[in-house]
């Protein structure tokens, strides 16, 4: 007989994945913090794939932060040539797997070849179905608030909005995540029990599940784990 643990749930519709411990799995290994980037950027295409075939439909990863500007040029520079190349590669898996690319992030801080390699990505990959992800580069959610916040003003100065017209439904509109749903389920590894600046406006009634693996050694086991883990879970949304 089938234990439990086995047993096959629906996945969640949206998981969200703060992609964190590259820096601590390379520092065990004696190696470069760019060669533990690199080892993440592997295990994200194989998360990814995971998904595709369990049938999630959203999967939304956190790359790269707006605070991260803060760490060594050398390991910035590292990172940004990796997105490069990465991206490159992708662009021919996503053919091959139907992925569909999204960026959620102020890109304009990019360089104009990555910025032209996210925007390649995203019209290339823009018909595809099987998963979509939003790849936040360059993301901060405060930074999406004012973002939406600035946009809204603007509408307003115009005489297009009154300000009694924005409400939270109008609001989520002007965020990176317009029209998709909130993650049900957001996942972070490293051990680390903090969001870091990650989705504040649409995690509000997510699940969080922080898990002791360092990013480039999280499996496809472990996703299943917190899918399990997920569905253990009771939520109310306030409700009784
Ligand atoms: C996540 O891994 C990748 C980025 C934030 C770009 P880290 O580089 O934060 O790894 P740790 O947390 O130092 O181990
Ligand atoms: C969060 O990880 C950002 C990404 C994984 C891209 P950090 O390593 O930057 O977060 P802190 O500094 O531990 O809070
Ligand atoms: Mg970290």
């Amino acid at each position: 007989m089938a234990s439990p643990k086995k047993e096959i749930l629906p996945p969640p519709r949206h998981i969200a994945i703060i992609m964190d411990g590259n820096g601590r799995w390379a520092k065990k290994r004696g190696l470069p913090r760019t060669a533990g980037h690199a080892a993440g950027a592997e295990t994200f295409r194989r998360i990814a794939n995971h998904c595709r075939k369990l049938g999630v439909q959203y999967l939304t990863v956190y790359a790269f932060s707006t605070e991260n500007w803060k760490r060594s040029q050398e390991e910035v520079s590292g990172i940004m040539k990796l997105l490069g190349r990465y991206l490159q590669e992708a662009l021919e898996d996503m053919e091959k797997n139907h992925v569909r690319f999204r960026f959620w992030g102020d890109l304009s801080k990019l360089s104009p070849e990555l910025q032209q390699l996210c925007l390649a990505a995203q019209s290339r990959s823009g018909g595809y179905q099987d998963v979509q992800v939003h790849f936040c580069l360059n993301y901060g959610g405060r930074d999406e608030i004012v973002h939406a916040a600035r946009a809204l003003a603007e509408q307003v100065r115009q005489g297009a909005l009154k300000p009694g017209d924005i409400d939270e439904a109008l609001f989520s509109q002007y965020l990176y995540s317009a029209n998709v749903p909130d993650p049900e389920l957001v996942i972070r590894p490293s051990g680390e029990m903090r969001t870091s600046n990650f989705l504040p406006w649409q995690s509000v009634y997510s699940e969080f599940v922080f898990m002791n693996v360092l990013w480039p050694d999280f499996s496809p086991q472990d996703l299943d784990e917190a899918i399990a883990e997920y569905h253990r879970r009771s939520r109310r949304f306030g409700g009784a």
